[in-house]
């Protein structure tokens, strides 16, 4: 049986860093979740997809064939042989993937994947329900938060630092705080923290303190 360590949180608290860090340290697979919606919400708008449309979303999105490969430390995506790279990162998709995400078809194909990768061995998975629906058994599970300010600085400059956009913090805030009140308000497993799971705000604390929280709070045997 593979460990799973679930993390979830909302856009910009941290949870990549977060867990790719964390992944490294233990040895455990990094899983981005949002990732799979990215990439569903690229491919729908790639397709020309009425993004107004729930039924043309989900019957787009159930005919796309998402690989899944263990690489380099992390569960790597291609779509027809294709790495997504920074594609699935630009304002477009942050604006529309929460409309993707909140589709139950959409949600049960991530789901399915993401079980499925416990067959590549222990994992650290974030996203915004894997300690509610993917992985609620999961003993390790997380939420990690932080200010909208806090979260919006962060996505900025990383939007920046790797020449994805060039937007004023003001705007990136927006679209994060649209993007969480979509994900939290949705009918299925919309993002809350789960009973059980411990909450950290990162708002005050360094990556390196997140780190130590999460690695602390594992299960001993876990931490060898
Ligand atoms: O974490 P992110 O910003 O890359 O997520 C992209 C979108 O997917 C965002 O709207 C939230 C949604 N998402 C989700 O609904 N469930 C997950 N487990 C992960 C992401």
């Amino acid at each position: 049986m593979s460990n799973v360590i679930a993390i979830d949180g909302p856009s910009g608290a941290g949870k990549s860093s977060v867990s790719r860090i964390v992944g490294r340290r233990l040895g455990y697979l990094h899983v981005d979740s949002g990732a799979l919606y990215r990439i569903l919400t690229w491919q729908c708008l790639a397709a020309g997809v009425d993004m107004e449309s729930p039924e043309a979303i989900c019957a787009f999105a159930s005919s796309v064939d998402i690989e899944c490969r263990p690489e380099d430390g992390r569960v790597a995506y291609y779509v027809g042989g294709e790495a997504p790279g920074e594609r699935i990162r630009t304002p477009q998709i942050n604006a529309n993937a929460s409309k993707v995400a909140r589709e139950k078809p959409v949600r049960d194909k991530v789901t399915a994947l993401l079980k499925g990768m416990v067959k590549y061995g222990n994992l650290v998975v974030e996203g915004r329900d894997i300690t509610t629906a993917v992985f609620p058994d999961s003993p390790a599970r997380f939420y990690l938060t932080a200010s909208a300010e806090a979260r919006a600085r962060r996505r900025q400059k990383e939007e920046v630092d790797k020449g994805i956009a060039n937007q004023s913090a003001e705007a990136v805030k927006a679209s994060l705080l649209a993007r969480d009140a979509m994900d939290s308000t949705r009918k299925y497993a919309p993002l809350r923290k789960a009973d059980g799971a411990l909450e950290i705000d990162s708002s005050d604390l360094t990556l390196d303190e997140v780190v130590e929280a999460v690695v602390s709070a594992l299960p001993k045997e876990w931490r060898a």
